[in-house]
């Protein structure tokens, strides 16, 4: 019999600067460090202003200086069957939590939290919004997910080796 995938969705605003990193990070680190882990990643945005757009390129060369490529993701925005689609969601800031836990169905199982909260990164709990900055809120923000990225695999490896 085979095994579903765990399905993991990232959420920011605009799906161009915080959850393509994410979801960028955590697929390179499945790949190079967890290839046993049957773990899915995808990311959107609760905002529709960028869909179809490629990461903001501050975004993408944060990424590029530490081997990671995210030129090929596209936004879009979150919808009502992701909620059935994925099994946990992890938002950047609380702004974005609780436009999910607005847009939740009733019916959806789905765990949804902050992703430094879930993967227990100590201090502040959210990803500051980068896109208004500079290239070192870029560095910051590329940083913690880093950082909560290495821990999320470390739990997952705890829940679903
Ligand atoms: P993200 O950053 O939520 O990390 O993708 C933002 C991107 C765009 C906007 C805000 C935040 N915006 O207002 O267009």
């Amino acid at each position: 019999m085979t095994r579903e995938p765990f399905r993991i969705l990232f959420v920011c605003l605009g799906n161009i600067c915080r959850s393509p990193t994410a979801e960028g990070v955590v697929r390179h680190l499945l790949a190079s460090r967890a290839p046993e882990l049957e773990v899915e990643v995808d990311s959107a945005g609760t905002g529709d202003y960028h869909v179809g757009s490629a990461p903001d390129q501050r975004a993408q060369r944060a990424a590029r200086l530490h081997g990671i490529d995210l030129g090929d993701l596209r936004a879009r925005q979150v919808e009502a069957k992701d909620f059935e689609r994925f099994d946990l969601i992890l938002a950047m800031d609380r702004q974005n939590l609780q436009a999910l836990e607005v847009m939740r169905p009733r019916a959806s199982r789905a765990e949804l939290a902050l992703f430094l909260e879930y993967t227990g990164h100590p201090g502040a709990p959210e990803v500051p919004d980068p896109y208004q900055g500079t290239a070192d809120d870029f560095e910051l923000a590329l940083d913690l997910i880093q950082a909560a990225s290495r821990r999320l695999i470390a739990l997952l490896r705890e829940q679903h080796a």
